[in-house]
């Protein structure tokens, strides 16, 4: 089985992170989606990639100085395209009901505060509190390059499976140490630099493998061939509806 995650929703054709760009998912047939989980000062958890509103909306300044009340204010769609004007930034308890509602899978990253970690952990608190809300039909996965917060993240939701991600840079061979001591049953590396030993040594220990983010249709199918399980892709619209 092949797993296709809109990284970020469909990213290429709305504005990543958005509603909008998590309810393309269905009508394309993609039934995973990743996206990015922080936290604001009064403790809401927004979906967000970055800390700061300065990339991907029509404000400037950082999450961690905002409060709910703020979020009315922010236009998240209109950098992307004038068909987005409006578009929210949306808290994870809005996400989760539109994945209830669309019947989706869902990755949630945990970015890590740049508020430090009396925030990260408040942010773990806040998004186990928030699944609660996620139909049981719905399959879960919960990732972080924060190995710390994976893991304590863990220890109080352990039905959770949780995945270990990895920069290229910081794959080391202390990889499958890191992965114990987090719980984590999937590994989710960096594409570059990844080889099919690699993967191959992956899979030996018995771990499953999604990798980000992938593009390239033919480096997919590479990957897939040497037993990846998923990918992560801004372009899950133009792969084979096989997948
Ligand atoms: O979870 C896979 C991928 O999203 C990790 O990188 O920077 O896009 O959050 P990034
Ligand atoms: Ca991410």
């Amino acid at each position: 089985m092949k797993t296709l995650f809109a990284h970020r929703g469909m990213s290429s054709l709305a504005p990543e992170n958005t509603l909008a760009a998590f309810a393309l998912c269905r009508q394309h047939g993609i039934q995973w989606i990743e996206c990015d989980v922080d936290i604001l000062a009064d403790g809401t958890v927004v979906v967000s990639h970055d800390d700061t509103l300065d990339r991907c909306t029509d404000q400037s300044g950082n999450l961690a100085e905002l409060t709910k009340a703020d979020l009315g204010d922010i236009d998240a769609g209109s950098w992307f395209h004038d068909d987005f004007i409006g578009e929210p930034l949306p808290t994870f308890e809005q996400l989760i009901t539109l994945v209830n509602q669309h019947e989706l899978n869902i990755n949630v990253e945990i970015k890590s505060c740049s508020a430090g970690w009396a925030m990260t952990d408040k942010l773990i608190a806040n998004v186990i509190t928030a699944l609660v809300q996620l139909d049981t039909g719905r399959e879960l996965i919960v990732s972080s390059f924060n190995h710390l917060a994976l893991a304590e993240f863990k220890r109080r939701r352990p039905q959770t499976s949780v995945a270990c991600l990895f920069e290229a840079a910081s794959l080391g061979d202390d990889w499958e140490s890191v992965m114990q001591a987090c719980g984590a049953d999937y590994i989710h590396p960096e594409d570059q630099s990844l080889t099919q030993a690699m993967v191959a040594r992956f899979k030996s220990s018995g771990y499953k493998i999604n990798v980000y983010t992938v593009n390239d249709l033919a480096r997919a199918n590479q990957l897939f061939n040497w037993g990846v399980d998923g990918v992560f892709t801004d372009i899950a619209h133009r792969f084979p509806s096989k997948y």
